[in-house]
């Protein structure tokens, strides 16, 4: 997977790609204390629009109080902008958005205090991330050995760089065990969430997915929830244990980086009939409309990439004469 692009966001401008870097020392690298989103821009018919913008922007300035970091001289409106700008300057129709904040002053403390934070948005070409058949014929998983995150170890509310070892952990055990995502479970056992994704099961007609207390509130699990309620299914966020899973008719994973995915079998069980059944794919049609703008009914979750003006940097600008 190539990360390219020709520019990257660096507190406050655009530079070229190869100058966007971050010394050495940065805590942040030493010990996971920075703050992410995952984000898309899908091509519309009224050109590149970026999917629930306002809520990742958010989502980052949240992530950023409940862990302390400190405050970002930026509004939430001000990370939107800046987001569109990067995507805007490097051109793409469809690309995946990495806004990160990051240690940019300060020491080698486990403390936050005299430190300075610092933002960086990087833009990339990235497919499916569960690879092209996923969507079609559905994943493998299995149940991790890794416990997810208990609410007052780690916070789960914050998309905390530190929270992804123990994704992880799961993670390269389910590739190296041969199946394509874990399944993570909270400390008293119930189904939490997959390593990056939202999961959500259905029977008998009616969908459930666990209470948002602790896993990550997921922007693709609230679309979801939204598009499912309107449909007409009884949506239900409820407690959800193991044997769940494996009785279900159809269980799917849901995410920014995943989209809408599901679940073939679940620790050597088939669930259902092993395909993509009909409620996952009607929500993944419905999902695919939505962020291609092609629902006018949701048309708000969508922020259109023109709107913003783009300042290059000065030596990738043409000179006046
Ligand atoms: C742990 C975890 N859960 C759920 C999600 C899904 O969240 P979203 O739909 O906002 O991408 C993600 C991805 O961001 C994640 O990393």
């Amino acid at each position: 997977m190539a990360l390219e692009s020709k520019y990257i966001w660096m507190n406050g401008e655009l530079v070229e790609f190869e100058k966007a870097n971050v010394h050495f020392l940065t805590a942040t690298m030493h010990y996971g204390l920075g703050v992410f989103e995952g984000i898309r821009c899908y091509d519309t018919p009224n050109g590149p629009a970026v999917f629930r913008l306002k809520e990742h922007a958010q989502r980052l300035m949240d992530s950023v109080r409940i862990l302390d970091m400190p405050e970002l001289p930026y509004t939430a409106e001000q990370v939107g902008e800046a987001i569109l700008q990067t995507v805007k300057a490097n051109e793409f129709a469809e690309c995946y958005i990495r806004p990160l904040v990051y240690l940019a002053e300060g020491g080698m403390g486990l403390h936050f205090i005299g430190a300075k934070s610092g933002l960086g948005i990087a833009v990339w070409e990235w497919g499916n991330f569960l690879g092209p058949e996923a969507m079609e014929k559905g994943i493998r998983a299995n149940i991790a050995s890794f416990t997810r995150h208990h609410i007052n170890v780690m916070m789960t509310k914050s998309k905390a760089a530190g929270n992804y070892v123990n994704s992880a952990l799961a993670k390269t055990e389910s590739l190296k065990l041969g199946f394509d995502e874990a399944i993570m479970l909270d400390p008293q056992g119930y189904v939490a969430e997959c390593t990056g994704e939202n999961i959500f099961l259905v029977r008998n007609g009616k969908v459930y997915t666990p209470p948002v207390a602790t896993v990550l509130g997921g922007i693709t699990r609230d679309a979801l929830l939204t598009v499912a309620r309107d449909f007409g299914y009884e949506v239900l966020e409820q407690p959800i244990s193991r044997d769940m899973l494996y009785i279900a008719d159809e269980v799917f994973v849901c995410g920014t980086a995943a989209e809408v995915v599901a679940l073939s079998e679940i620790d050597f069980r088939t669930i259902g009939d092993g395909k993509t059944g009909s409620v996952t794919r009607s929500l993944q049609k419905a999902f695919q409309d939505v962020i291609r703008g092609k629902d006018p009914k949701y048309e708000n979750w969508l922020s259109y990439v023109d709107q913003v003006s783009v300042k290059l940097p000065q030596s990738m600008s043409v000179p006046a004469d």
